[in-house]
This record gives C-alpha cells, structure tokens and sequence, in this order.
C-alpha cells in the first residue's frame, strides 16, 4: 500500500502576500488540489496525508477526493517537521515497510508517468528513489557580489519531489535529525545521513515549485497544457 504524505503547513513568506502559496490558484484550482489529485489519480496511491498549520482557514474539509482517502494532521515549525507529523499521523495500515511518497503541496504539474518510474525505481531499491534533474545551467561561486570561481557542474542534480522512501525508515532518519539539530530541506538529505545512497530518477523540468510569482504564471501555463 502507497500513500502520499504532503506537507501543506508552509505560511508562504518568501512569496509574499497574506494567502500560503499551496492556496494559490491556478486554472480554477488551489495549488494543494492540483497536487493531491495529481497524485491520488495514479493508480497505486492509496490516500493521503496532508500536514496543515495550526489554525490554517483555507483547508477546503475534504476527507476524499477521486474516492480515496485524505487525512489531515498539524505540521511544524519546518517542512520537515510537518513530513515527520504527517508519518506518525498516517493509519496503521500504511506500514513500516510501506512506500510513502513525500511531494510538496506547491508543485502541482506532477505527471502520472513521473510517479509511475519513481515507485517502480524504488519498489526495487530498499534505499528508495527521488524525482530529480541534472543541473544546465553554469555554476558560480559568488563573493560580495562578484564571481570568485565556477563550480563544476559534473554530476550535479536538482532534486524534487516526489520522494519515495519506506515509511520506518524516513520516520527514523527524519526524527534524528531533528534530535541532531540538523535542519534537512528534502527527505533524501535525512537519509543521507544514515548512509544510504537513494537512486536519482530524472522527471520532467515542468514539475516546478512555485515559490515566486513568476513560477506561478509558469505554472498557470504549465497545467495547461495537460
Ligand atoms: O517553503 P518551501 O517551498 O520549501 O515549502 C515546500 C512545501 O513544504 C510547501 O508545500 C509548504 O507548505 C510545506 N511546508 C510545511 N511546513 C513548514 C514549511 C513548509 O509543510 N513548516
């Protein structure tokens, strides 16, 4: 059983403006339900569980959508206090072993066919797998404003989401590094740090997160072209 875990707590400062970016609207449609419908659509998501700040308005209340289940729990300070919420919150019968996949409430153009590689990458990895791309563009070191180096660029990746990890295993990394003190932007960084070496699954560029009004109108022309 496959479950989708979104973490949908964010307050949306680096965006501005009072609405939280998963309650923008895109095509007649917040973000967050583009989202969820993105990823309850595909045959081998069960449900989902969304992790919401406390007090949050704008929620519409819905416990399905497409027929299956949605579930609410109260995130945290940081995403990755709302991704640890939201696993401890899931119903029992989403396992230790059990894949979840981790996506943001802010990217709504995820595609069928990207979730579709990513849990086959990861049913067959026990280190599981996240949706990435190779970086394009030339890397600069920046100093007061002005280049003091290029980066090689080799083998460097953008990662985004979804990620697909055991829901034991993530649960654990995540609660270390939140004992640690070590803040992680990404589950793969959590696990990381317990040794293992997830799989990179290259997905489409057009899966973007909105995280400025540009993206927004990018994203606005993105869902359009489904
Ligand atoms: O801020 P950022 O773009 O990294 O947020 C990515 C996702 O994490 C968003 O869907 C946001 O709502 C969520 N988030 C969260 N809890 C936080 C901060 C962000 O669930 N404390």
């Amino acid at each position: 059983m496959i479950w989708a875990v979104l973490p949908a707590a964010g307050r949306g400062q680096r965006f501005g403006g009072d609405t939280p970016k998963q309650y923008l609207r895109i095509a007649g449609k917040p973000l967050i339900e583009h989202a969820l419908t993105a990823l309850l659509a595909h045959p081998r998501v069960a449900g989902a569980m969304v992790a919401l700040s406390a007090g949050d308005e704008l929620w519409p209340g819905w416990s399905e959508l497409l027929g299956k289940p949605v579930l609410r729990c109260t995130g945290g300070n940081e995403r990755a206090d709302s991704v640890l919420a939201a696993l401890r919150a899931l119903p029992p019968q989403v396992g230790e072993d059990a894949l979840v996949l981790v996506h943001d409430a802010a990217r709504p153009n995820l595609r069928g066919e990207d979730i579709g590689r990513l849990i086959a990458a990861a049913e067959a990895a026990p280190d599981g797998a996240i949706l990435g791309a190779p970086l394009r563009d030339t890397l600069k070191r920046a100093g007061r404003g002005r280049i003091v180096g290029t980066e090689p660029r080799e083998g460097l990746w953008r990662a985004f989401t979804p990620q697909a990890f055991r829901r034991g295993a993530l649960t654990a990394a995540l609660a270390e590094a939140a004992r640690a003190g070590v803040a992680v932007t990404d589950e793969a960084s959590a696990m990381e740090r317990s040794g293992v070496q997830p799989w990179l699954v290259e997905g489409r560029e057009d899966n973007l997160k909105v995280t400025t009004p540009a993206d927004l109108a990018l994203a606005e022309y993105l869902i359009g072209r489904h």
